[in-house]
């Protein structure tokens, strides 16, 4: 298996271009399903998620045709789009759910088995149903019973929905099955997320009538058909906060390329408090870990726009050496605290207790060996690394790769000691 060595690096220093969005392009890789034209798709980040989806899309019919070189996934969905998704690419990506709404339309009967839990969570997808039951579909129980979603559908009519939790899974699923649906529906209580907005942006693009993405009602008058459409993904607001969070813990100064500042209002927020000099220049956005001391805060994440849950580890990583204690309060997963026992492993000495975890701070961290244990936390574990005396080898780095493009060379371009190498 392939690990990454860290070494204790100096200021990361320069430029970074931010690729596109990972939770943008899955969703909207899905939703070409609800054409049967040809759909261009760019700045699509070279990951392993992605080449799931491709292989996914694949498997279910589709011509695709991924340009490496250029960013760009072809998508040429057809008329013989078959209703079921294998089981080995779907236990390999959970967001292999996101087909679901967009297979029903197609095909009248969408199979697709669940992969289940991961380490942040269990990973239910009963909103989703909840959404698609609204609309018409009937989902067989005793299937669901044992993992699988069976779902079938002559016709979808909107509806109202209420989400129990602004889950972007579902806001997406229910989104993109509205849009062919008779009638209207009005999705309350709908996650916010930008890569909502991004999806909402490509389906009206298509023909589709969305209206409220980014808010928490939106409304999606069903139309007839969906056309063939080009779109650029917007960048990954997470990759930009992760090196945000790189520039804070080695006291760099480095100038964020292809970010979106007002998707980051809460990282910047409670970056700034920690003493981080960000500002917006033609070019980007500059980070700057060397003007003030790191400073200690509390974190609370929350459904966007409040703290993303995906920057939380992230974040602990800068907070075990800022000065004095901090709480990090994690509402979004059940089991999103998998990495501090990584970072006690090189003298954090972090506790929790249930859904906090207090991080004392004023560390002077030591390399180890450590594992990533989601592709959040796996980048995190690296920022540690930078700044830990020694070195830190990373294993289970496969998470990694799941959402960061080109990772080691980005962060070698600023000046860190990491290299990655094969067993
Ligand atoms: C998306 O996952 C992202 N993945 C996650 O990013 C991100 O952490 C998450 O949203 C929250 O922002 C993609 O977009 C591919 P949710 P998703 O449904 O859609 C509970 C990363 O690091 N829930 O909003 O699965 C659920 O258990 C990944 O890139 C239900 O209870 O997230 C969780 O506790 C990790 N019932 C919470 O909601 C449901 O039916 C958030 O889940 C659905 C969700």
């Amino acid at each position: 298996m392939a690990k990454f060595l860290v070494q204790k690096s100096g200021p990361l220093k320069g430029e970074v271009t931010i690729s596109g969005s990972k939770n943008a392009v899955l969703p909207i890789m899905a939703a070409t399903l609800l054409t049967e034209d040809k759909c261009e798709i760019n700045d699509a980040p070279d990951l392993r998620d992605v080449e799931v989806m491709c292989k996914l899309l694949e498997s279910l019919g589709c011509d695709v045709d991924r340009k490496l070189e250029n960013n760009s996934v072809e998508v040429i969905p057809g008329k013989d789009v078959k209703g079921e998704a294998p089981y080995d690419l779907v236990k390999m990506m959970r967001a292999s759910i996101l087909v679901l709404g967009a297979l029903i339309h197609r095909t009248g009967h969408a199979v697709i088995p669940l992969p289940g839990g991961c380490a942040i969570g269990k990973r239910p997808v009963e909103l989703h149903l909840k959404g698609l039951k609204a609309m018409g579909v009937s989902i067989d129980e005793d299937k669901l019973s044992r993992g699988i979603v069976d779902a079938r559908a002559d016709q979808l009519t909107g509806n109202t929905i209420y989400l129990d939790f602004p889950s972007v899974g579902a806001t997406e699923v229910v989104m993109m099955a509205a849009t062919l649906a008779k009638g209207t529906t009005v999705l309350e209580n709908a996650a916010q997320e930008p890569e909502i907005v991004d999806l909402a942006s490509f389906l009206n693009k298509m023909g589709a009538r969305i209206k409220g993405a980014g808010t928490d009602t939106v409304k999606i008058v069903g139309v007839d058909s969906l056309k063939g459409v080009k779109h650029s993904v917007i960048p990954d607001r997470i990759e930009a906060g992760t090196f945000m969070i790189g520039a804070a813990i080695t006291k760099g100064d480095v100038l964020i390329k292809n970010v979106v500042p007002s998707h980051l209002k809460a990282v910047i927020a409670k970056l700034s408090e920690c003493g981080v000099a960000i500002s917006m220049t033609e070019e980007g956005m500059r980070v700057r870990g060397d003007v003030n001391p790191i400073l200690a805060t509390n974190i609370k994440t929350l459904p966007y726009p409040g703290f993303p849950t995906d920057m939380q580890s992230p974040f602990m990583a800068l907070l075990t050496v800022a000065k004095g204690p901090s709480v990090v309060i994690e509402t979004v997963f059940e089991n999103r605290f998998m990495h501090v026992g990584e970072f006690n492993r090189m003298g954090a000495n972090i506790k929790t207790d249930g859904n906090a975890a207090m991080i004392p701070g004023d560390k002077v961290l030591e390399g180890a060996q450590v594992v990533a244990t989601d592709l959040r936390a796996g980048a995190a574990v690296v920022l540690t690394g930078l700044v830990a005396e020694g070195m830190t080898e990373v294993s289970q780095i496969y998470h990694i790769d799941r959402g960061y493009e080109n990772f080691v060379d980005k962060l070698k371009a600023l000046g860190a000691n990491i290299m990655r190498v094969e067993d």
